[in-house]
């Protein structure tokens, strides 16, 4: 063999033994789990043959533990870049089956240096984690690993896009970089994330609970709102993944991506007119009029397992993307409460901070009464959707289907918090508060029967509980028929198109955290 031929050799087995992670025999018992290995997840999510992969060649350091005796290539992360539909964007995918996809300074390293390329090229970084967290034969190098990364994870939030999947165990720090990014994917039974495990549980609070209830994929999604999306298994969620990339730009200085259409902007729809029930007590389902308006009736809801009284997602109407806001009448009568509040205002930010404009449909009775939310602190977490909504720049679209009462008026987009375009349906209320807790404080010393009461419930609806009232002070712009809403959305998108507005000059606002 010619020393040319054995330099090329070298290279190739190299190349070679960085791919097989933790060995055949581990990676045989990761996918007898259900789990596909970091590569293949790279090479499902990602267009055909676009992975260029960084650093595989890269070795931890570490002499401790005999640890320096073995030392796989690329050290169990997998990082690099590809595209998704055409577009650039970096990825890394953590291999379980070298030292438990455990964070070491060199894996640290290989995730930095892609963290730091996607800044400068502008293009979001995928994180497919599946990791025991820091790797514990390292002990401070790898806490400083982590610390690095969490630091570049929030220089780069509302920069670009930060996407987390979560496609195994996730203990320790390996919880808290996702925690930070923008949209956090969880596949169910194979993927759990909390930052101690149910052994330390078991010690330190005698408490007893598997690692499904304390951080599966449905606990996340539905009990603590860490999670925005579930899905069924891995190829499922690589492609929810790419779909999400439909709808967001590459930065915070690019538009979303358009996708042209065939579906009529002047589309009307017939059903929508009966949709909204003339007694405000009645519940309807303010998916089928957010389904009605989209683009091929196709919306892409985020959390939907999670504070279901509110609703959002992405649609695009005209081909243009729109982040949704919306009451959900069908769920606790549409009610705000702490966790509608703070999964709102969190996807409100996101869709302000990467100019995606919002559309808001508001049904609701107002904030949640009760001690369980005053104690819980509903005055700072309803204070942050206000905040959130007031602090936005991007087009703001509100409707108006029915109740709008009280703060909740205020506060879900309104005309004086800086919506450029107030709609409102005739079967919208506009008021402090409903008819009979109107009725029940302003004239409950001189209500003697029931049919007293009625005639002042009658006389507050004709007056208050209707759009009229707000219409006369310009505070809702234009009362519209429901079987108009697409093609009324669709002109008040393009009118607010080119909209330029910047809040005053600051560090950063407080927002009520
Ligand atoms: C080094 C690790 C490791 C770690 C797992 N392994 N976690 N090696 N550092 N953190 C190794 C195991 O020793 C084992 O090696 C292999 O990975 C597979 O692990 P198993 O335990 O056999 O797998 P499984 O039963 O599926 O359990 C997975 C797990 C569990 C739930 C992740 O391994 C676990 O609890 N690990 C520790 C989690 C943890 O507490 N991490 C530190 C958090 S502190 P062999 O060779 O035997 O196959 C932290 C600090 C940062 O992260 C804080 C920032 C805020």
């Amino acid at each position: 063999m010619s020393n040319l031929e054995e330099k090329f050799q070298l290279f190739e087995e190299k190349n070679k033994a960085a791919e097989i992670g933790g060995g055949e025999e581990r990676i045989k018992k990761h996918h007898a789990a259900g789990k596909k290995t970091a590569r293949e997840r790279i090479h499902i999510l990602l267009d055909e043959g676009t992975f260029v992969e960084i650093d595989r060649l890269v070795k931890h350091h570490n002499h401790d533990f005999n640890m320096f005796e073995n030392r796989p290539a690329g050290d169990g992360f997998v990082t690099g870049y590809g595209k998704i539909d055409g577009r650039l964007v970096y990825v890394f995918a953590q291999d379980f089956t070298v030292f438990g996809g455990s964070l070491s300074r060199s894996n640290a390293d290989k995730i930095i240096k892609i963290q730091d390329l996607a800044m400068k090229m502008g293009a979001p970084v995928i994180g497919l984690n599946d990791s025991g967290g820091a790797r514990i034969q390292e002990g401070v190098r790898s806490l400083a690993g982590y610390a690095d990364i969490f630091h570049r994870n929030v220089m780069a939030s509302g920069v670009i896009p930060q996407i987390s999947a979560m496609m195994g165990p996730s203990a320790g720090g390996a919880v808290y970089s996702p925690a930070l990014t923008d949209f956090i994917f969880m596949v169910k039974n194979t993927s759990y994330m909390f930052v101690t495990g149910p052994e330390v549980i078991k010690s330190v609070t005698h408490e007893d609970v598997t690692k499904e209830e304390l951080g599966g994929a449905v606990t996340h999604n539905s009990k603590s709102g860490v999670a925005h999306f579930m899905s069924d298994n891995d190829e499922q969620v690589l492609m929810m993944i790419r779909e999400l990339f439909s709808f967001i730009p590459s930065n915070n200085m690019e538009d979303p991506p358009e996708i042209p259409t065939t579906d009529p902007i002047d589309r009307e729809d017939e059903k929508l007119q009966e949709l909204v029930p003339v007694d405000p007590n009645k519940p309807y389902d303010i998916k089928e009029i957010i389904n009605s308006v989209a683009d091929n009736n196709y919306f892409y809801e985020v959390m939907p397992h999670y504070a279901q009284n509110i609703v959002i997602g992405f649609i695009r109407l005209g081909g243009r993307s729109v982040g949704i806001v919306a009451n959900q009448p069908a769920m606790l009568a549409g009610v705000l409460d702490i966790n509608a509040s703070v999964k709102a205002a969190r996807f409100v930010r996101f869709c302000d901070a990467f100019n995606i404009p919002i559309v808001t449909f508001e049904d609701v009775p107002g904030f949640l009464p009760g001690t369980v939310q005053e104690y819980g602190g509903i005055i700072k977490h309803g204070a942050k959707l206000l905040y959130a909504f007031s602090e936005a720049t991007v087009p703001k679209i509100t409707l108006i289907t029915r109740k709008a009462y009280g703060g909740a008026y205020c506060v879900m987009s309104s005309k004086h918090i800086g919506a450029d375009v107030n709609f409102a349906y005739p079967t919208a209320e506009i008021a402090v508060m409903g008819p009979e807790g109107a009725v029940n404080i302003l004239f409950k010393n001189k209500i003697e029967k029931e049919e007293d009461k009625q005639v002042y419930v009658d006389d507050y609806k004709k007056n208050f509980a209707n759009p009229y009232r707000a219409a006369t002070f310009g505070y809702i712009d234009e009362i519209i028929l429901p079987k108009d809403t697409r093609k009324k959305l669709i002109q008040a998108l393009e009118m607010t198109q080119n909209k330029s507005l910047s809040n005053p000059a600051k560090k950063h606002g407080n927002i009520p955290l």
